[in-house]
C-alpha cells in the first residue's frame, strides 16, 4: 500500500477503528516516565490518544504524507525511516507497532530484520508490543457514512500466507483505488524470528483486550515482546 493518496482520506476511512479501546489496552504496559515510539505510526493516532494521557510518544513511518498528518497531532520526534532501516541513536522503554504495520514486509527474514532494529533501540527491560492482522477467510464488504462509500474485497491464501486487499472508496464523485498485499505471519514464527534475534514472545493477546489470549483463530494478535537478558 502506498499511503500516498490515501493518506489524507486516512482517518475517515477508519473512523470506526477503535483506537481508545487499543490505547487502554497499550497503558497497562506503559509506566508514566517510560520512553515511547510508535513504528509506523501513520496519521498519530496512537501517539496522540498516549500524549493526552500525558505520555510522550515519538512516531517512525515510512511514509511522508501520513507523517504530515501526525505532526499535526503528534509533538514530539518523527522519523521518516523504513523499519527495515531504523537509525536512532536513542533508546525506548516502550516499543509500539499497531495495526499490521509488520504485515507490509513481506517474509519472515524481513520479519527478523524488523525485529532485530526494534531490539537495538529498546532498552534492557524494555516492552515491545506488535499488532498483527490475522485474517480468517477471504471476503468483501461495503459500506457509507458521511459523504464516503468505501467497498473492501480481500484474498487470503493460506498455503503462501499472502493476504491481497483492494480498497475502493468514492467521495464527492471521485473513486480511488488502493490495494496492499499483506504477509500474515504465525504465532509461531513470530516466535522463531524473536527467538533468533534474542527477543522472546512473553504473551499473544487478542482484540486489545488482556484478558484475551490470542491464538491462530484471533483476528488480530497482539505480542508482547522482551529483550532475552544473560
Ligand atoms: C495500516 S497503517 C497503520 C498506521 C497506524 N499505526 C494506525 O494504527 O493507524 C500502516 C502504516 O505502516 C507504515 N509502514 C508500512 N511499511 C513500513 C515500513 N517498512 N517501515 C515503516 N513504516 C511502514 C505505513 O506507511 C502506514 O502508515
Amino acid at each position: 500500500m502506498e499511503y500516498k493518496e490515501f493518506a489524507k482520506y486516512y482517518d475517515n476511512f477508519y473512523k470506526n477503528k477503535n483506537y481508545h479501546k487499543e490505547t487502554e489496552f497499550l497503558k497497562c504496559f506503559i509506566n508514566q516516565d517510560d520512553k515511547i515510539i510508535d513504528i509506523g505510526c501513520g496519521t498519530g493516532l496512537h501517539a496522540s490518544l498516549l500524549q493526552q494521557n500525558g505520555f510522550q510518544v515519538d512516531g517512525l513511518d515510512l511514509n511522508k504524507e501520513m507523517l504530515d498528518i501526525a505532526k499535526t497531532r503528534v509533538y514530539s520526534n518523527l522519523y521518516l525511516q523504513d523499519v527495515l532501516d531504523i537509525s536512532l541513536n536513542q533508546k525506548y522503554d516502550i516499543i509500539i507497532s499497531m495495526f499490521a504495520v509488520l504485515n507490509h514486509l513481506k517474509d519472515t527474514q524481513e520479519l527478523e530484520k524488523a525485529l532485530m532494529n526494534l531490539k537495538n533501540i529498546l532498552t534492557d527491560g524494555g516492552k515491545i508490543i506488535i499488532d498483527l492482522h490475522n485474517p480468517q477467510s477471504s471476503g468483501s464488504k461495503t459500506d457509507s457514512y458521511d459523504n464516503m462509500t468505501r467497498t473492501m474485497k480481500w484474498h487470503y491464501d493460506k498455503k503462501t500466507k499472502i493476504e491481497d486487499s483492494k480498497i475502493i472508496f468514492e467521495i464527492e464523485g471521485k473513486k480511488y483505488i488502493d490495494s496492499h498485499i499483506f504477509r500474515i505471519f504465525t504465532i509461531d514464527e513470530v516466535k522463531q524470528c524473536c527467538a533468533n534475534v534474542g527477543l522472546v514472545v512473553k504473551k499473544v493477546y487478542e482484540n486489545y483486550d488482556i484478558n484475551k489470549r490470542g491464538s491462530s483463530i484471533s483476528k488480530n494478535l497482539q505480542f508482547l515482546i522482551c529483550k532475552v537478558l544473560f
